[in-house]
């Protein structure tokens, strides 16, 4: 079972006020009962002294009869249940319930046992301690009060002689009352006291529930919907700080961890986004590494293919070309089949430079390696070709960073890779263009870049990954498709890379990377 605030502290309230107020009452209602009971004794004792006065003379005169009548008299006021007369043998001379006229009382009965303690009877002791409360015959309760009759000089002189002188207690006057007045008062005044304590409680619970409502409850439920509105990711809203207490502060501090969680929330988006495109980075980086891998492999197994089959012609072709030399220039031969056999020698001295290509590319060649600087390089391979018609008009601009360490790298290999990238450039611009050459270190520092890029008709995408293959070429009669693929192969054996980034018309940069000699 679930109990509210409200609930919870007023049944604390409620036990501690029902609690305390029964202390209070049960407190109360004994003082006030001894009050009552002293009233009651002082009243009895008072009508006892005024019955003793008013018999007094009929006592003297020994008119029992009419002394017995005013007794009778005084016994039939209201709340009163019994007055009796006892002589001093405890003989009961009178009593206003006649059957008990006559017989004896015992001195350790309740009437007598209050004076008759001891050996001796207590004489003069106080009304209070005169009195005593018993259940009568019918169960109601009731107070019974005796008082003495003493021994007068009148007493012992009187006609009668009835009393020796001697004698200090004639008898005792008890008079019995009954306690329902004043038992019903003390009730009442209970019932009241439960009454305004039931009254007092209802009171007070509404006043906590309004105060709880105001002070607590409201500031709590606005503050639990705004947790609920952060759980559901709203982190804009915020709590409005009425009090200057614990909630008011409570108000505060959520506040401010709402604040602290928006701006956590936006760096771990603004990170995400950052992630998002680093992956993106990465991906595409790989994705490049994977094509040059493809790459690699499959020129790889196409060199070995390539290297045994330009074995295999470049003997044979070896043999044709000498012996056609050797023909040509034989002075027998018919001076009409001279053109037709330098045809021949010169076709086959085109095939042995293809078979040379086709070694290089398979890396037959071995590489002489030493220190470069390659912007030298560059040059001469640009001197090559720029007297060429086909640079005329073609806007050559270096960017070559100062003091730029040297590689370790074949000259006329990188040469020859230069001039294919170069001639490819001035072939793709066909006579007109831009030609950036920049050469610089890579972030980093450890390898040096040498990139090409041209204003030319770009490389559409289904070519680009075809480009590095020997005999790719789409320039017809013109090509041989062996400029790249030996390029790439270079390259490779040199431990760089070889890139392209191209867009159909408007340009490709090709860029070579070659590693720089590590430190010792
Ligand atoms: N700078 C460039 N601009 C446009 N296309 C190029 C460029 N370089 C190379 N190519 C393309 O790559 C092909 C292969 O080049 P290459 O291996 O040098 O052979 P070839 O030049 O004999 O055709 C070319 O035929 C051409 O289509
Ligand atoms: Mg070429």
């Amino acid at each position: 079972m679930r109990f509210n605030l409200i609930s919870k502290l007023t049944l604390a309230t409620g036990v501690i006020l029902v609690v305390s107020m029964a202390c209070f009452t049960w407190l109360n209602i004994g003082n006030l009962k001894r009050l009552l009971l002293e009233e009651t004794v002082t009243s009895v004792d008072n009508l006892s002294e005024t019955i003793v006065r008013t018999t007094h003379y009929q006592m003297l005169d020994n008119d029992l009869p009419r002394a017995f009548q005013m007794i009778s008299e005084a016994g039939s006021q209201k709340g009163i249940v019994r007055i009796r007369m006892i002589s001093k043998d405890g003989r009961i001379v009178f009593s206003t319930k006649k059957g008990e006229i006559g017989t004896l009382v015992d001195k350790k009965a309740a009437a007598c046992n209050m004076c008759h303690t001891g050996s001796k009877p207590l004489l003069h002791t106080s009304s209070m301690h005169r009195s005593r409360i018993f259940t009568a015959e019918n169960g109601a309760e009731v107070l019974g009060m005796a008082k003495g009759i003493y021994n007068e000089p009148k007493c012992s002189a009187a006609a009668c002689h009835f009393h020796p002188s001697s004698a200090r207690i004639l008898g005792v006057l008890d008079v019995i009352v009954s306690l329902d007045a004043m038992n019903a008062q003390l009730t009442e005044y209970r019932n009241k006291i439960i009454l305004y304590t039931f009254i007092l409680l209802a009171l007070l619970a509404l006043c906590l529930t309004f105060f709880m409502v105001r002070v607590v409850i409201m500031p709590l439920r606005q503050l639990l919907a705004h947790t609920e509105k952060i759980a559901e990711g709203d982190l804009e809203s915020s709590v409005a700080v009425q009090s200057g207490d614990e909630l008011g502060d409570l108000a505060h501090s959520f506040n401010a961890m709402t604040v602290t969680l928006r701006q956590a929330r936006g760096e771990l988006e603004e990170w995400g986004h950052t992630l998002e495109v680093k992956v993106e980075e990465r991906t595409r980086e790989l994705k490049q590494m994977q094509a040059q891998l493809i790459r690699s492999e499959k020129l790889a197994s196409q060199g070995e293919l390539v290297a045994g089959i330009a074995h295999e012609i470049n003997n044979p072709l070896t043999g044709i070309l000498v012996y056609a030399s050797l023909i040509s220039s034989d002075p027998k031969l018919d001076p009409e089949l001279k053109p037709d056999l330098e045809t021949i020698v010169r076709e086959t001295q085109r095939c042995a430079s293809i078979v040379k290509g086709l070694l290089d590319f398979s890396r037959e060649t071995p590489l002489q390696k030493k220190p470069l600087a390659l912007e030298g390089v560059m040059e001469e391979a640009l001197n090559l070709v720029v007297h060429q018609t086909l640079f005329h008009d073609i806007v050559i601009t270096k960017r070559y960073a100062a003091g730029l360490p040297q590689v370790m790298a074949d000259h006329n290999q990188i040469e020859q890779v230069f001039i294919n990238l170069l001639l490819n450039a001035g072939q793709a611009m066909t006579g007109n263009g831009e030609l950036v050459i920049t050469i610089d270190l890579l972030p980093g520092g450890a390898s040096l870049f040498a990139s090409i890029r041209d204003t030319g008709c770009g490389i559409p995408e289904e070519h680009l990954v075809k480009i590095f293959d020997p005999f790719f070429t789409t320039k017809d009669q013109k090509g041989t498709g062996l400029g790249l693929s030996v390029s790439f192969g270079i390259i490779a054996h040199h431990g760089g890379k070889i890139g392209v980034e191209s867009s159909v018309g408007h340009g490709t940069t090709f860029t070579v990377i070659l590693p720089l000699p590590e430190e010792e």
